[in-house]
């Protein structure tokens, strides 16, 4: 059966950074987001007697060797978990803001999952769904729900999955500055890795990634835009303290990451709340109020052209689409 799916992206809060089980992808943390409306994923999912393998189209190109590796093992378990052994066309569409500096897999993983399990006949519960998705890339497992969302460590496939927290319907705005759009050298996979390894800076980590996101939940349902902010850009701070504290130590930030941290804490001195957070990239996102945007884009637009600024709002959770 032919299926269609649109998946927003998520920015952590609260960072997943860390995995006990790479092959399962269960974290070693528990972690928060807010969903954006500013870059989603469209996919289509079909699956066809006849084909030899997965056909995978991404913005209108095919893509084959390496590029496809991961969708194919990700399809693979949705065939194993189905019992239903067709490969499949897959159609997917990013609809990024240029230059925004927004990642695109977990909203691509999380609109494959929706899609291959109703085309696949699988349960389509959000649970279900987040589950799936988590097997794809762990931060997918959060962008099946709008608002602010939590992933619950939990500690095996069946209680690994993302729930609700909050509608976000506040007036909050996501600022991102694309500091540099290149493909970053040490993936995310391998920086956790790597963090898990060898960080004496990791076990602290794990524990203040946990009070944290116990602070930060009752401020969210305040809507305490200040707090929430707080514990945000700290908890961003000391995930990049365990990457600097890695053997060989290494870190994502760029010049430009520093210039738009200088530019929050400068705005914050004149009494606007702007709080910065950094995933393993260089890119900021800056958590302010929509009634600040103004302000803080022309602040930034000393540093920044305007086409690398992006503004989002908390976007929705996964839905269905019609067939074309
Ligand atoms: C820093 O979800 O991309 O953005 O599970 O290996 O695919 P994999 O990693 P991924 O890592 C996201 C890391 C982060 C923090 C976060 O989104 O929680």
């Amino acid at each position: 059966m032919y299926a269609a799916a649109r998946a927003y992206t998520n920015i952590a809060l609260i960072k997943y950074w860390g995995k006990k089980d790479e092959q399962l992808i269960l974290p070693m943390n528990s972690s928060l987001s807010l969903t954006l409306d500013a870059f989603y994923t469209e996919t289509s999912v079909e699956p066809l007697q006849g084909l030899h393998e997965d056909e995978v189209m991404m913005d209108g190109v095919l893509l084959s060797g390496a590029s496809v590796a991961k969708i194919n093992r990700f399809m693979n378990l949705v065939r194993e978990k189905s019992g239903r052994h067709m490969f499949a066309r897959i159609v997917t569409r990013n609809h990024v803001p240029v230059a925004s500096g927004f990642a695109s897999s977990a909203s691509g993983f999380a609109t494959l999952s929706a899609a291959a399990a109703r085309a696949y006949g699988m349960d389509c519960s959000g649970a279900a769904l987040s589950r799936l998705a988590r097997r794809g890339s762990g931060s997918a497992s959060r962008s099946i729900y709008g608002g602010f969302v939590k992933w619950m460590k939990g500690t095996d496939d069946a209680s690994s999955y993302a729930v609700p927290v909050d509608p976000a319907k506040w007036p909050i705005c996501l600022v991102s500055v694309a500091v540099n759009k290149q493909p970053k050298k040490i993936s995310s996979r391998e920086g956790m890795r790597r963090t898990v390894k060898t960080s004496s800076f990791y076990p602290v980590w794990i524990k203040e990634a946990e009070r944290d996101l116990a602070r930060i939940e009752p401020a969210i349902r305040k809507h305490d835009l200040d707090m929430v902010g707080k514990i945000a850009e700290a908890n961003a701070l000391k995930m990049h303290a365990a990457m600097l504290a890695a053997d060989p130590p290494f870190t994502y930030w760029e010049e430009g990451t520093m210039t738009v941290m200088r530019c929050a804490v400068h705005l914050r001195e004149q009494g606007i709340p702007c709080y910065f957070t950094m995933d393993a990239g260089p890119n900021v996102k800056l958590l302010c109020s929509e009634a600040d945007v103004g302000r803080i884009l022309e602040d930034l637009s000393e540093f920044f052209p305007s086409e690398s600024l992006t503004v989002a709002r908390p976007g929705p959770g996964v839905d269905y689409l019609k067939n074309p």
